[in-house]
């Protein structure tokens, strides 16, 4: 009797930490579709939410949502060139530039996106 409750308690804790797995480290996004266009509110955005604590204003680029795009293209983004684009060289952590989120590698999925707003123009749409 006390196995069987040892056994339920370790496959319910089992689950439980596996939930919070799932919490804790967002799905991958579906991979990118060149021919759809890209829209800098909706898809680009929303990934900066990883990055605002602590590119806040002091540290640049500024990613806070009323002044990212801004900030993006003044230095970090060259438009139709994401392999020229720090941004982009930062989400690799290649050419000498420290990768971002530290410690972290993102994705392809999510640099794959960014990669493909750039290329096609780096919009703010
Ligand atoms: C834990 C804090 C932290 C987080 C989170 C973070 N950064 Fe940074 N970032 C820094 C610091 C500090 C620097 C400046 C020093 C350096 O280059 O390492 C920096 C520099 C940069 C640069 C400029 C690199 C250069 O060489 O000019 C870019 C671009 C950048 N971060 C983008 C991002 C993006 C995009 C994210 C989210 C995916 C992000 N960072 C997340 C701390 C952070």
């Amino acid at each position: 009797m006390k196995n069987i409750f040892k056994i339920i308690m370790l496959v319910s804790m089992g689950l439980f930490l596996n939930s919070c797995y799932y919490d804790a480290f967002p799905e991958e996004l579906d991979p990118v579709d060149p021919s759809e266009e890209v829209s800098y509110q909706n898809d680009i955005m929303p990934l900066w939410v990883q990055c605002v604590g602590c590119h806040n204003g002091n540290e640049p680029p500024d990613l806070r949502d009323e002044n990212s795009y801004n900030s993006l293209l003044n230095g970090f983004v060259v438009p139709n060139d994401a392999d020229a684009s720090i941004l982009y060289k930062s989400l690799l952590g290649i050419d000498g530039v420290s990768l971002m989120p530290p410690g972290s590698k993102w994705p392809n999925s999510k640099t794959d996106l960014v990669k493909a707003w750039i290329d096609q123009g780096a919009k703010n749409n």
